[in-house]
């Protein structure tokens, strides 16, 4: 099979990945036609997939404006993914310029792409390492040059925690992240759920991610609460994605069956 040239050349292709089923599902180009197979059998369980991670990236540009416009403008972006029209250091550089970013993926492609976008950007990066490696995160050359752990930090996990599984202590992981940086950081996480919805549909939603390099993991509400441990909620406090501070003109109606996840964003507390 012939590669685009945006495809690392030591990347294993036979599997689907998250990164690029999500690029998929934000209509995207940086897929393969095994991420597009994979990602069309999770639609058709779960036929608002679509709406659910367009939501969560429209719920992720309104936390990064509230970051910013709330004097944090500096952002740790944890399982960022491949960069898509809004990316996080645009959203933010547009309310103050001198915001400076650091992306963290593990997904070969996310990285080669934001590398290329980010090339020309002297305040933003990107690494690639897994989030849960929380001390090769942390004492990465490029985290330390970008970010000043004195000055309050956004510490971002759009659409990652669900890719954490409870035997990997996701906990102890944000826990980590929270001694690291001083007081006036927030952290920003949303959270796939389908509280509500029928078992039958999760079990086969987790099947289809189960054959990919990243399996899906649903918690509670209740559970996604707990992960702001030591963090106290900004107001609306933990709510579905499209409920978090909706724009003006965004339709901010909340159909309980097409609320296929959680979003909050935590003060951490002194
Ligand atoms: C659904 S995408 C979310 C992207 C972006 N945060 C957003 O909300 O639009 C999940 C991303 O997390 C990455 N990811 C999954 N597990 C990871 C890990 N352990 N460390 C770093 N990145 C991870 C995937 O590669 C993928 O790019």
């Amino acid at each position: 099979m012939e590669l685009p040239d945006w495809v690392p050349a030591t990347m294993d292709v036979s599997k689907p990945s998250s990164a690029r089923m999500y690029d998929y599902y934000l209509g995207g180009t940086h897929n393969f036609e095994v991420d597009r197979e994979a990602a069309e059998r999770a639609i058709a369980v779960m036929p608002f997939t679509i709406h659910g991670a367009r939501g969560n990236r429209d719920f992720l540009r309104r936390a990064v404006r509230h970051l910013v416009e709330s004097g944090v403008t500096q952002l740790l972006d944890l399982g960022s993914g491949i960069p898509t029209v809004g990316n996080v250091h645009e959203v933010a550089q547009r309310v103050n310029p001198l915001t400076r970013t650091v992306y963290v993926d593990i997904d070969p492609v996310a990285v080669a792409h934001s590398t290329a976008i980010l090339r020309s950007n002297p305040l933003a990066t990107v690494i690639h390492a897994d989030m849960r490696d929380t001390e090769a995160v942390l004492a990465h050359p490029d985290v330390r040059r970008l970010i000043d752990f004195s000055e309050p930090v956004g510490v971002i996990m759009a659409a990652v925690l669900h890719f954490v599984p409870e035997s990997s202590d996701p906990d102890s992981i944000i826990a980590r992240y929270r001694e690291a940086v001083p007081d006036g950081s927030q952290l920003v996480l949303s959270h796939m759920s389908l509280t509500g919805q029928p078992a039958e549909m999760l079990e086969r939603f987790q099947a289809v991610y189960a054959n990919t390099t990243n399996p899906v993991v649903f918690r509670s509400r209740e559970r996604i609460a707990e992960l702001f441990e030591g963090f106290e909620l900004v107001e609306p406090g933990l709510v579905s994605l499209q409920a978090w501070r909706p724009d003006a003109d965004q339709d901010s109606r909340v159909n309980p069956t097409h609320t296929p996840g959680f979003a909050g964003v935590g003060r951490k507390k002194s």
